[in-house]
């Protein structure tokens, strides 16, 4: 009744942001993703007759509240298929820092619920396969945590015509295209409004959230045609216009929802001189102060010398596998 999962973090190229008004946390946007090595969660989950409630720890230390209510409700889920009332002990550690815009809760759920499943013996009921079926339990608790069950260049949809309940799918693996993610974290401390929250209100009070919602679909497709074509200035073009429309959304809710820092803003300035010296490099931006540079491998070096003199810390990132039990 053990066992141990691990799940990689993505970056979105066309991003998520805001929840269709239906039961289950089904994005309104359609995103795109590339899974990233080497920014792994390691997750044990353990059923055990003899606890009293689930407890769960992160990088050692015991967490409560809503994070363990979350991950409570994705055990509920896989108890209900296992057909047993265990309740399970969750020991997770992330290898880069946690709620700083680095996307820990999607490969923190891929691997929570890899693990839950592989631990209950169980095999979510089919409909595209049992990974389908995981990536779906995995989108019920973070959406982003459904793209990291796969591995590569990944999307997920908005649920119409697939009943309201989408999993992600592949839109081509790992080996389909050598592309760097130079990850330059303007700082190391944990960010203020999650993503859950800050949808909610940019949706709840954005005047701007119906045109993102609206305008979102064709920069999805065109990111889509891009991966697929190895397009990369197409696809800096479109990833990078992505974020900034989504952060524009955000700025303009009320309060206003302002992820940036200064730090922020000199890495978009460094990003725009890199291209300017001719080095195709283009940024993205999650719900935090962090800036990610798209960029072919061989130019990753010359991209992250010019992020380093402004960040706590770098890291070049290509793309990895999906969610695997240990
Ligand atoms: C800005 O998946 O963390 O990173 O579904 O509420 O858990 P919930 O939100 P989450 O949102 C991710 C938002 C984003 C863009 C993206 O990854 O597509």
């Amino acid at each position: 009744m053990k066992a141990t999962a691990v799940a990689r973090s993505n970056i979105a190229l066309a991003k998520y942001w805001g929840k269709r008004a239906v039961p289950g946390n089904v994005p309104a946007t359609p995103s795109l993703s590339i899974t990233l090595a080497g920014l792994e969660t390691r997750t044990t989950v353990s059923f055990d007759a003899a606890l009293e409630r689930d407890a769960f720890t992160l990088g050692g230390a015991l967490v409560d509240g809503e994070p363990l209510a979350r991950v409570t409700r994705v055990l509920d889920e896989v108890r209900a298929l296992a057909g047993f009332a265990h309740r399970a002990r969750v020991e997770s550690a992330n290898d880069f820092p946690t709620a700083s815009g680095l996307a820990s809760s999607a490969s923190g759920f891929a691997a929570l619920v890899r693990a839950a499943l592989a631990a209950a013996k169980v095999e979510p009921a089919p409909g595209g396969g049992a990974l389908a079926a995981a990536s779906r339990m995995a989108r019920r608790a973070s959406a982003s945590a459904a793209r990291s069950m796969f591995g590569g260049f990944v999307a997920l949809g908005t649920g119409e015509g697939e009943g309201d309940d989408p999993a992600a799918v592949v839109v081509a693996p790992k080996e389909h295209w050598e592309i760097a993610v130079v990850v330059g974290a303007v700082t190391l401390a944990p960010k203020n409004v999650g993503s859950t929250s800050g949808m909610q209100h940019c949706r709840d009070t954005s005047p701007y959230f119906p045109a993102w919602v609206e305008d979102a679909p064709k920069l999805f497709a065109e990111v889509r045609r891009a991966v697929l074509a190895r397009d990369l200035a197409a696809l800096g073009a479109a990833a990078e216009a992505s974020a900034l429309r989504m952060h524009a959304c955000m700025m303009a809710s009320d309060p206003a929802l302002l992820y940036f820092q200064p730090a922020t803003m000199t890495l978009l300035a460094e990003v725009r001189a890199l291209r300017a010296q001719g080095v195709g490099a283009w940024a993205t931006i999650d719900a935090g102060p962090h800036v990610k540079v798209i960029t072919a491998l061989a130019d990753a070096p010359r991209v992250e010398a010019a992020l380093q003199p402004h960040c706590a810390r770098t890291l070049v990132a290509v793309p990895g596998d999906g969610a695997e039990v240990a």
